[in-house]
């Protein structure tokens, strides 16, 4: 269907800078201005930040490339954030002194070499969003959120989160002098990341329900009082998000990886990791599209269902998961994930909960890190590879979307022995703490004991 432009541009606050358009992802409508639910006013499906002019040939992909690298050695504000580096493929701020910004990105991309070896991968990358301020890819889109939440005169802004949108939002929303709303399900968010919210001043309810009823009821909220939803249905969030590839193929120096793998729970992060890469591929900054492929845990599939059944239809889970950061059974951008797995050629997997738990301790040996929820992507690159999927002489980039410190519990549990206790696999994985005597020798005996079962 043929785009058609409506102009509200006037009184509403979530007008867009000339250039930049809200495009409807099901019918094509393009306007200037978005309802607070960020949905079509036409069909009801969600809007996507577009620059037609990109397609006209207004960007120069050397020129590009070289304005980003150049930016590494400067020293402004705006210039060291890992996101608005890239400002030119982004929304534009009133000013630059307007950007609410933590310095957010720039996250290093680490190569898993023993991992790739038991793995039988021949390159194996993670790039690790957990190295983010608050620790979580969400900062990457909260600072253009946030930025454009008070340039359109918030004070509220509001969320609801399995706790890493919480922590994000919560310090977006003081950096940039707004109040904050946090909607969490009771006692089904990590103690570490409540505490963040609490840290960043938040208005914090815990509702008696779970992710998706309070989501459910923050879309009420935003119809009836003054504040902005800084979920990832915001298309703002996504524009930050998406960053995470050209940042990524930067470091990769422009030559693209056959395979990158996310983890999906809302299914914001996939589609802005993929909004980016077509993005890049259409511009000329790169010429090959990597797949783009999302895993899910088992008891929160809502997307390996719906693709199982046609995609056509959202089918919904009950969701129940340890890791809770994806404990989601009605994820929002369905639909934009899906475009985006149909257009690089990727595809869904899920794994189950002693998978995960296997794959974080793997990471975690590494000397790296991350929380249950990131090492989704190590178990499902191994059923991928099991299915044929990826091959062996690929390059495969896992994308860690939190930090190890996220979810102390889990990997204190993990190690105790007290996860998975009847599990024998799961045992070489696990480095409980040794309670010990303060004395020379009890330690020396516990190296030496450490030393022998190393050795056999
Ligand atoms: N990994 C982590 C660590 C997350 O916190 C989330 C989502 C995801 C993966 C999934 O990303 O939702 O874009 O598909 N956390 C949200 C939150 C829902 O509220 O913090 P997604």
């Amino acid at each position: 269907m043929q785009p058609s432009v409506t102009s509200e541009e006037s009184a509403n606050p979530n007008s867009l800078p000339v250039r930049f358009v809200f495009r409807c992802i099901g019918c094509g409508l393009v306007v200037h201005a978005a309802e607070q639910d960020f949905r079509c006013s036409r069909c009801g499906n969600l809007l996507e930040i577009s620059d037609p002019s990109w397609t006209a040939g207004s960007l120069h992909p050397v020129a590009l490339k070289s304005l980003w690298a150049q930016r590494r050695t400067l020293n402004e504000s705006i210039d060291l954030s890992g996101v608005w580096r890239f400002r030119e493929l982004l929304p534009q701020p009133a000013s630059e002194q307007s950007v609410v910004t933590l310095r957010e990105g720039n996250t290093p991309l680490y190569a898993l070499t023993r991992t790739a070896r038991a793995t039988d991968v021949q390159q194996l990358y993670a790039k690790h969003q957990g190295l983010n301020p608050t620790g979580s890819f969400k900062d990457t889109g909260m600072t253009v959120a946030a930025t454009f939440a008070r340039q359109a005169g918030y004070r509220w802004v509001a969320c609801a989160s399995t706790g890493n949108t919480s922590a994000a939002m919560a310090a977006y929303a003081a950096r940039g002098g707004m109040r904050s709303l946090v909607l969490v399900p009771e006692g089904k968010i990590s103690w570490s990341k409540l505490s963040q919210a609490l840290d960043y001043g938040a208005l914090t309810c815990q509702l008696r329900t779970d992710f998706d009823g309070c989501l459910r009821l923050l879309q009420e909220l935003v119809r009836s009082a003054p504040v902005y939803q800084l979920n990832s249905l915001n298309p703002f969030r996504i524009e930050g998000q998406k960053t995470l590839a050209y940042e990524l193929l930067e470091q990769l120096e422009w030559q693209p990886p056959d395979h990158i793998i996310v983890p999906g729970g809302n299914l914001g992060n996939s589609s802005a990791i993929g909004k980016g890469l077509l993005e890049m591929r259409d511009i000329g900054l790169i010429e090959k599209l990597p797949k783009l492929s999302v895993v899910q845990a088992e008891g929160a599939n809502a997307l390996v269902r719906t693709l199982r059944e046609g995609g056509k239809r959202l089918v919904s889970v009950q969701a129940e998961t340890r890791a809770t950061a994806i404990r989601i059974g009605s994820p929002a951008s369905w639909e934009k994930a899906i475009k985006v797995l149909q257009s690089t050629g990727g595809t869904t997997e899920e794994v189950s909960e002693i998978e995960i738990a296997q794959a974080k301790a793997e990471i975690g040996a590494e000397g790296i890190g991350c929380e249950p929820a990131s090492a989704v992507t190590l178990a499902g690159l191994r059923k991928l590879l099991l299915r044929g999927f990826v091959s062996r002489d690929e390059i495969v980039v896992l994308v860690l979307t939190g930090n190890l410190l996220k979810d102390p519990d889990f990997t204190m549990e993990f190690h105790r022995g007290e996860l998975f206790s009847g599990n024998e696999q799961l045992n070489a994985y696990r480095h409980p703490p040794v309670v010990l005597d303060a004395s020379l020798k009890a330690v020396i005996q516990t190296l030496e004991q450490a030393e022998k079962s190393a050795a056999t």
